[in-house]
Formats: structure tokens, C-alpha cells, sequence
């Protein structure tokens, strides 16, 4: 199976919201608002400063994606990567698709200077795609997340 990597366009806008919705629904059990979603997804597909999406493609059809956005660094005077959006249709799944993404953009990352790392955050249950990370050769972060989240909102969440 022949997998090419290529940046996404604004005319994939509407594939990438199909795949985000997807993320949602399959790791989440979210319902995202699709509207806000397509327009999130134009945004940064009409601003480079937010971020890029790049796209995996198996005989011109797209078969996943990931989007990178940006977090500077002060302690390495430099910027992680934050690989985000991570989705792989269903029916390629297992072939290779998302390590082909990452290793493209492993090494596009490597090859600019400006870029300290590669993060990423996970789902607690998702431990499919854990396990990819680590057999990719992420390394599990000696951080916790917290967030405040002003538009989703979800159950457990604190009182204040
Ligand atoms: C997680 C996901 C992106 C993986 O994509 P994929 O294209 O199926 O993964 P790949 O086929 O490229 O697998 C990459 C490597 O991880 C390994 N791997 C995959 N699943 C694994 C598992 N459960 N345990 C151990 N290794 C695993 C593969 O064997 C492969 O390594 P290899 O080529 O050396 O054999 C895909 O399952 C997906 O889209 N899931 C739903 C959305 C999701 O969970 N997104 C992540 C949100 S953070």
C-alpha cells in the first residue's frame, strides 16, 4: 500500500472537520457542534501562525490526518510541536498510516531549528493509540493536564 503525506488545503477543510468529528464521537463519546467545528478547522487552515494540518493519502483518497499547532518554549528558547487531531480511517487502519504521518513530521520537525520536541496528550482509555505512540518512541510525560474548558463541557468536572 502506497502512503503519501502531502499539506492540507482549505479545500480539505471539510474532510479534516469529518475526521475530527470522528475523533469526538470513537474516543470521546462527544458530539462536537459541526458548524464550529468546520469553521475551527478553516481558521487555521487561513492562518499558518495557529498551526498546519498534514494529510496521508492511499490512491488519492485520505486516509488520516494530524495537525500540528505551536507551544513556545522559554526554557529551550524554542517551540514544541503539539501533534493534535490524530485520526486514521478505519479501514486503513493497521497499515501504517499514522507512522508514516509521524515520521514524516518527526523528521520535518528535526530539520528546523526553531523546534525543541514533539508533544502530544492523549485520552486516559485510549491505550490503542498509547501504544502506538510508544512503539513509535514517545515517551509517557512526567506531566499531568489540567484545563478550564469554557465550550465543552463534561461530566467530573469542579465546582468552582
Ligand atoms: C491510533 C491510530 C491513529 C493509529 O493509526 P494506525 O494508522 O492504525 O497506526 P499504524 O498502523 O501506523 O501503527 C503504527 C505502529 O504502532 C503499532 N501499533 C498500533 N496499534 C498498536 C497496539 N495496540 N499495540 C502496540 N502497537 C501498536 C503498529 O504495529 C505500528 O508499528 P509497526 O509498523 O512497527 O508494526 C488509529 O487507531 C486511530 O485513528 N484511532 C482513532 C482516533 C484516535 O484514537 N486518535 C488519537 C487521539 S489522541
Amino acid at each position: 500500500m502506497k502512503i503519501t503525506i502531502r499539506n492540507a488545503k482549505l479545500t480539505d477543510a471539510k474532510t479534516i472537520a469529518d475526521f475530527n468529528y470522528s475523533i469526538a464521537a470513537e474516543t470521546e463519546h462527544i458530539v462536537l457542534d459541526r458548524k464550529r467545528l468546520l469553521r475551527g478547522v478553516k481558521a487555521l487552515l487561513k492562518d499558518d501562525s495557529k498551526g498546519f494540518y498534514i494529510l496521508a493519502e492511499v490512491g488519492g483518497r485520505v486516509a488520516g490526518q494530524l495537525m500540528i499547532t505551536y507551544e513556545w518554549s522559554d526554557w529551550r528558547c524554542a517551540t514544541f510541536w503539539w501533534i493534535q487531531s490524530v485520526y486514521v480511517s478505519k479501514e486503513f487502519r493497521g497499515a501504517g498510516v499514522f507512522k508514516h504521518l509521524y515520521r514524516h513530521i518527526k523528521k520535518r520537525a528535526k530539520k528546523n531549528k526553531l523546534v525543541c520536541g514533539l508533544r502530544l496528550y492523549v485520552e486516559r482509555s485510549n491505550s490503542r493509540a498509547q501504544q502506538t505512540y510508544e512503539h513509535l518512541g514517545m515517551r509517557k510525560a512526567d506531566y499531568n493536564l489540567y484545563e478550564i474548558d469554557f465550550v465543552i463541557k463534561r461530566s467530573g468536572k469542579s465546582k468552582r
